[in-house]
This record gives structure tokens, sequence and C-alpha cells, in this order.
């Protein structure tokens, strides 16, 4: 087998890649080892900045979401007796859009199956090869158990976190990566429940943070700080509703209960790895970092970083111009460390770990965002997203 680009992993990165180069006349083979029905049953965040619904659209797969996406103006912040709305028309003149990754990933996939390039699901032992050449390839087992070859003219890492293509860029030399573990955890919920509130709550208390998402007008989506060491079978759903009752309490609002249809807890940690690029490999989305989900910026990541690689792949492969090859890895780490930073920014602020020292400065950071107009753009233009080419 042969084509252009070989793309390793099928999430929203290594799919909305491949459509991008194909409406640029680049072919490419999307691998991915897991099957269809995992990859389209993972949950994950689930807001857009503006630039990724635009960049969606652009790329034809926005039809669902313009139709069932909801338009967010702002968020709350709230800590005990204060529910305050951040206006984001009004701070940036920007909005976001609630739209699950994992419908993303459906349309994307769809849009891929129905006449896109080819996308292989159940691979297994895959490995990029001979990535410091200009004739790389891809060797893989496909589904049948049968030993495949790609060559490539670029393999592009979208595999994840846990994925084979960071380690081949870091073991070149020069590579570098940064970590964070954060010491809480988030228990997250999808309950049949319409959502008690017009806009996301972001809530300080003192007993941890808890926020309030959704996914539609029926269904909540809700996370709970829990301590990383918590078990899943501990949190029967009464205890979540009540922990959950308890730290968005607010005189004369009451939360909506409903079953609950899916709950888990996730690690919260900060990653990047430097550079994204080795030779003709070069990495996208989580494969390359990971940010916690507070700031709701790893999807959007993903997005940005992928734009950047097809534009500079056009060039690289249609004008035989390396000079968006040569310089993605610094444009993409640039944007990698603003959504780090603010990202860490929203975690440091919401969450409860520390003494009550910490606690008092969280306080302090939350009124002074709620009642300073400069403080409240700076957190609504960087959660809105900011420019592409940061
Ligand atoms: C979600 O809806 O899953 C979600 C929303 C906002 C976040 C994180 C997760 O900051």
């Amino acid at each position: 087998m042969r084509t252009q680009v070989g793309i390793i992993g099928a999430g929203p990165a290594g799919l909305l890649l491949s459509r991008l180069l194909a409406l640029q006349g680049i072919d490419s083979v999307v691998l991915e080892n897991r099957s269809r029905d995992y990859v389209e049953a993972r949950i994950r965040a689930g807001i857009l900045e503006q630039h990724t619904v635009d960049t969606l659209t652009e790329a034809g797969v926005g039809d669902r979401l313009a139709r069932e996406g909801l338009e967010h103006r702002g968020i709350y912040l709230q800590y005990p007796g204060t529910r305050h709305k951040l206006d984001f028309p009004e701070l940036c003149g920007r909005t976001v859009w609630v739209y699950g990754q994992t419908e993303v990933t459906k349309d994307l996939i769809k849009a891929q199956l129905d006449g896109g390039p080819p996308l292989l699901f159940e691979v297994s032992d895959v490995r990029p090869e001979d990535v410091d050449t200009d004739s790389p390839r891809i060797r893989f087992t496909d589904a049948d158990g049968n030993p495949q070859v790609l060559e490539c003219d670029v393999v592009a890492g979208t595999d994840g976190f846990h994925g084979v293509s960071r380690p081949v860029v870091q073991q070149a030399a020069g590579g570098q990566v940064w970590e964070r573990t954060y010491p809480y955890a988030w228990l997250g919920i999808l309950a049949d429940a319409a959502p008690a509130t017009d806009e996301l709550i972001y809530a300080w208390h003192p007993d941890g943070f808890a926020l309030y998402s959704m996914r539609s007008t029926k269904v909540s989506r809700l996370y709970l700080q829990v301590d990383p060491s918590e078990k899943i079978e501990d949190w029967s759903d009464d205890r979540i509703w009540d922990n959950l009752a308890t730290r968005f309490a607010l005189e004369g609002w009451d939360l909506n209960t409903g079953p609950v249809t899916e709950k888990s807890i996730l690690p919260m940690r900060s990653f990047v790895s430097a550079p994204m690029r080795r030779g003709r490999l070069f990495l996208a989305g989580d494969a390359a970092h990971i940010v916690p989900p507070t700031g709701a910026k790893g999807l959007n990541l993903a997005v940005a970083d992928v734009t950047l690689l097809a534009s500079a792949l056009v060039r690289l492969l249609a004008e035989k111009q390396t000079d968006l090859v040569d310089s993605y890895s610094e444009r993409a780490l640039a944007r990698v460390w603003r959504c780090t930073h603010f990202s860490w920014f929203m975690t440091s602020m919401l969450h409860r770990a520390g003494d009550d020292f910490d606690a008092q400065l969280q306080l302090s950071q939350l009124r002074r965002v709620v009642s300073s107009e400069a403080a409240a753009r700076e957190l609504a233009e960087n959660y809105t997203g900011l420019p592409l080419d940061y």
C-alpha cells in the first residue's frame, strides 16, 4: 500500500486531518487499533470554540452540529453565595458550542466511510519506520491478522497519549517533556435530566469543585472533584446527587436529577511533549499534549494543531515548500502552552487543595474575575479561543 500521508489514530485529530487533506487533493490512509463501536462510544468533553465550529463546518462536517449543537453565550462562576455570569459576546464578541466530542467523531467517521480516504479499524502492531528519511512507512497487522506495509511521504501521529508515535519522536536527540499531575480527579456522570441551567456552572466549594454541563436539552453532564484514589463503586447515584446539590447550592435554585446513564473517574494532568515533529513524523492532539479538562481545551487544541498541520503538509506535498512544516512545531507549541496555562489557571482557581490560605487566594481571584471587566475579558478570550496562529 502507498499513500501520501499515513495517519495513525482515528480520533477527531486524525480524522479531521484526513478530511482537510482530501479537500486539498492530498490522499491519506487512517489506521485505528480500536473498533468503530469503541471509538464512537468514548465519552469525552463537549465544548467547541468558534474556530473549531468554523473548521468543522468548512470541512463539510458541520450539518448535524448546526442542527443539534447548542450555542452558549457565557458561563457562570460560582462560590458560596454568588453565581455570576460572564457574558462572552459582551466581553470578547465570541461564543462557544456544546456538542460532544463523541458526536464530532461520529460525524467524521461517517463522512470518511462515505467516499472519503481509507479508514482501517482494529489494526495492531503499528510501527512508524524510517521517519528521518523522505520515504517513511508504517508497518501494521490488519484486522484479518495479515502483516501490512504502508509506504508514505509523511506520517501523522494522532494516536493519543498512549500511542506509539510520541516515543518515536522522543527517541531523537532534543526531545523534552513537561508534566504536572494534579492531586485530584473528576467523577463525571451523564444523566437523563434536563439541565437546570442555561449556561455551564463552574463552582468553587469548600468540599471541592463541581461543574454543571450538558449534552442536550434533555441530558446533563456533571462533574465532582474527588480524590484520585476514590473508587467509582463507592459512589452510589444518591451520594453523587447529594454532593452535587451541596456544591451547587444557591438560594431559590434546585438541581434536576434523573437516571444516571454513565459514570467514571478521570485523572487530571498537564503534559507537553516537544518537539511535535521528528523528520517526516508529525504529532497532533493528545499524542503531544494533555490538558486538564477545566478549561475545555483538549479537543479544541487538537483541531488547532491539525489545521496548522494540514496547511503545512499541503504546502510540502503540493508545492514542495518546507517553510510551514519547519515552523509547525514551534507555532503549534506556542498555542499549546497558552492553553496549558489557561487550563492550569482554571484548574488551580477552582479546585480545593492545600490549606485555608490557598482557599482565600482562590476566593480572592474569583471575586476579581467577577468584578473586573479586564479580568473577566482575559478569561473569556481564552475560554472562547485565541486566534489560530497564536
Ligand atoms: C463537558 O461538557 O464534558 C465539559 C464542559 C466544560 C469543561 C469540561 C468538560 O470545562
